[in-house]
């Protein structure tokens, strides 16, 4: 069975498809075979933090002028990127069929990975959320600001009323120390558990971390940085990359990227 976890949050800008990548790679360097999977179509950026070269975008895949095969770019690490497309106006607006489409168009691919990693669009739109509740794990990263728990939140809410998803796991990006982190989290869950009977569970934390802001601007991913293994930035990714590894799937719902 494929693992699909999404990357999601309600605030734009807050890490996700940096701890994407990163995970991703982490992932396939302990040997599972992935993919990852940018759903923040038409303003796709995966394939410019792996430095990958984007020849056919999903655009080609729907209008069939490109199979999947070709759409799909080969990372570092064994890794598979099939990216969202960037500057493709017609990639912003699309609606729930064709997103199911796409959905389903990676089905092939069932045989051959291990782990299917989505970077979600921000936001509680259809697209995050048709995206988050067709993974078997919804990941939401917060940054320890007030604006970024109430998108998180309205998220989630949206998430648990629309698509009866009852289980989401946290990351806390950008903090401080742990300590800031853990006080971030235990707030965000108080809210959460006041109003929703939603789980939560604490997948980890990263600080804000000069490291990780250059490693965007190099196009080298930290993961795949040698001399940064000892930093906190990369020893956290790797706690997160092993929670989410050992972490039992919540049975999606409704529609799901690979159909049990
Ligand atoms: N832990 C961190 N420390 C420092 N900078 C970070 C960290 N995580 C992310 N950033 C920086 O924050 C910016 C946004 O990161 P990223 O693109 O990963 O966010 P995003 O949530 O995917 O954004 P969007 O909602 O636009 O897709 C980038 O410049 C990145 O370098
Ligand atoms: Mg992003």
């Amino acid at each position: 069975m494929v693992r699909s976890i999404a990357i999601a949050s309600g605030k734009g800008g807050v890490g996700k498809s940096s701890i994407a990548v990163n995970v991703a790679l982490m992932l396939s360097k302990l040997g599972k075979r992935v993919a990852l999977f940018d759903a923040d179509f038409g303003m796709a950026n995966a394939h410019i933090m792996l430095d990958c070269k984007v020849e056919k975008s999903l655009q080609d895949f729907l209008t069939k002028t490109a199979n999947l095969e070709e759409v799909i770019c080969e990372a570092p690490s064994g890794l598979k990127l099939v990216p969202g497309g960037s500057g493709i106006i017609e990639l912003l607006n699309l609606d729930h069929t064709k997103r199911w489409e796409i959905m389903r168009s990676l089905s092939p691919l069932e045989n051959e990975l291990d782990y299917l990693i989505v970077d979600a669009p921000a936001g509680g739109s259809d697209a995050s959320l048709d995206f988050a509740a067709a993974c078997d794990t919804v990941v939401v990263v917060l940054v320890g600001e007030p604006t970024s728990f109430m998108d998180a939140y309205s998220f989630i809410k949206a998430l648990h009323l629309e698509k009866k998803y009852n289980n989401v796991s946290i990351v806390v990006n950008m903090a401080a120390t742990a300590k800031d982190a853990m006080a971030s989290y235990e707030s965000f869950k108080k809210i959460v558990t006041k109003f929703l009977s939603v789980e939560l569970n604490f997948a980890g934390w990263l600080p804000n971390s000069n490291e990780i802001k250059n490693s965007i601007l190099s196009r080298k991913p930290i993961a795949l940085q040698k001399n940064q293994l000892n930093t906190t930035a990369v020893k956290n990714l790797s706690s997160i990359t092993r929670f989410l590894n050992e972490i039992e799937p919540t049975p999606s719902p409704g529609i799901n990227f690979f159909e049990k």
